[in-house]
């Protein structure tokens, strides 16, 4: 395997339609991205897969959307007004601002050079505050949601109230959070507006130690079985004391070797009941769940699974990435994505455009769409269509040629083996839906 890294990524991205700078026209805003036809697509089927395991596949879990502007004292409530800070410093000279952990502070500034212009850390917070109604004042700010998972806790009584869901439970929810990062270098690692895919799960109290193991478990699982992720890419690390919340009984974190290193993926985290312990605290509401069977009331306690959505995208961009030494001297730009998260399922290539052969090729794509994401593509030479395919990690290429027409057969091309095998039209949707199960990245 190629050495993968970050301007590789980034290149192709760019290149094929993947992910680009937001506003690039105005010189780029910095911690924002557009996904383009090809990124939006790979997000998507990563959150369609995260959300069909989660809600789907597992007993008790719910849905939600919350809206990402809330009341002010949810922040106040969840500690994000007085906590949610990093310490930073300014260089005196050129007015540079930095996580006070990320620089020297004996060094010099790495943007202008200077020595000993920093000044002392202070705490800055993440919250992106904006204002509702018309009058820009105090009693008007407001926050972007820096977490998804807040929305849970303020809707849990609404859910219990009106779903007959019974504890244990979880609701899930995918969406925008925001937060005003000072280091957005690594591309979509850390943006400022991301996407984060997160599920709270709600237990007897006791009972969290049964179930902490059990989501850690499900949630290595899902990375890779669901999306294919190669696991020697994938490890644990457990909080330790100085990075434990105050709250919080054990937490782990799923670290994934991106191109800069091992960074945390998705965080489980045991939660206790302080989060609707506050929440009760701060609206005055009782946030009590009442046993329907035992009458026993209590506040539950939470194990959450929190994943950024975006980071899972430069996660399989990274992991699927691969330029490939071929026998002929060649070398293909390959991405090995699972077929489900691959954001084009099947390419249809005639092999020629005349005598019927491209006519029948697009007939024969418009009846694909109704199963699979499908992309149509008649010029150039055969090789570097396939090519052109490889580079966006489309899994299956059809081609159709002058056999085709005599007997409705087509070559049906394998992505990772570039193995070609002939099938006849009326058995190709069964054998890309076998093909995509029993998918195993060798
Ligand atoms: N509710 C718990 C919570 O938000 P977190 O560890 O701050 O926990 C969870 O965030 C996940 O969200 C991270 O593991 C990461 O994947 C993603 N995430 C957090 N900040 C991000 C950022 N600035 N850009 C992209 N993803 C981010």
């Amino acid at each position: 395997m190629s050495e993968v890294t970050m301007d590789k990524i980034v290149s192709l991205c760019r290149r094929r339609g993947f992910i680009f700078q937001s506003s690039e026209i105005y010189g780029g805003l910095n911690g924002a991205y557009d996904y383009g036809p090809l990124g939006v697509q790979l997000k998507n089927n990563i959150r369609d897969l995260w959300w069909k395991e989660m809600t789907q596949l597992h007993d008790s879990i719910v849905g939600l959307d919350a809206s990402i502007l809330m009341h002010p004292r949810v922040w106040e409530a969840s500690g994000h007004v007085s906590n949610f800070t990093d310490p930073m410093v300014d260089c005196k000279q050129c007015k540079s601002r930095f996580r006070a952990d990320q620089v020297d502070l004996n060094g010099p500034c790495p943007v202008c050079g200077s020595k000993g212009t920093f000044t002392a850390p202070r705490n800055f917070n993440l919250m992106f505050a904006t204002h509702i109604g018309p009058d820009v004042d105090a009693a008007s700010t407001i926050y972007l949601r820096p977490e998804t998972a807040q929305g849970i806790y303020t809707e849990f009584k609404n859910v219990v109230q009106s779903s007959r869901v019974k504890i244990p439970f979880g609701i899930a929810q995918v969406g925008k959070s925001f937060r005003n990062e000072i280091t957005t270098k690594n591309f979509i690692f850390r943006s400022c507006e991301f996407e984060q895919m997160e599920m709270q799960f709600f237990c007897k109290p006791g009972t969290d130690e049964k179930w902490f193991p059990y989501w850690r478990e499900q949630r290595m699982n899902f990375y890779i079985n669901k999306l294919g992720i190669i696991p020697e890419h994938l490890r644990w690390h457990q909080h330790g004391p100085d990075e434990l919340a105050f709250y919080a009984k054990d937490a782990y974190d799923i670290q994934f070797l991106f191109p800069m290193g091992w960074q945390e993926l998705e965080g489980i985290h045991s939660r206790t009941d302080y989060d609707l312990t506050q929440h009760q605290k701060f609206s005055g509401k009782d946030l009590t769940y009442l046993d329907p069977e035992t009458n026993e009331k209590y506040i539950p306690y939470v194990v959450e699974t929190s994943a950024g959505l975006t980071r899972n995208v430069l996660m399989a961009l990274s992991d699927a990435y691969d330029e490939e030494q071929l026998e002929d001297g060649d070398v293909r730009t390959v991405l090995h994505f699972h077929p489900s998260v691959a954001p084009i399922t099947v390419a249809v290539l005639p092999l020629v455009k005349k005598d019927g052969i491209g006519e029948y090729a697009d007939k024969l794509e418009h009846e694909l769409r109704e199963d699979f994401a499908t992309f149509f593509d008649q010029s150039g030479a055969i090789g570097r269509r396939y090519r052109r395919m490889d580079e966006i990690g489309t899994p299956y290429c059809v081609t159709v040629d002058y056999d085709t027409l005599k007997d409705h057969t087509v070559t049906l091309r394998f992505r990772d083996s570039m193995q070609q095998v002939r099938v006849p039209v009326s058995e190709l949707v069964s054998e890309i839906r076998k093909a995509t199960k029993e998918y195993k990245r060798v």
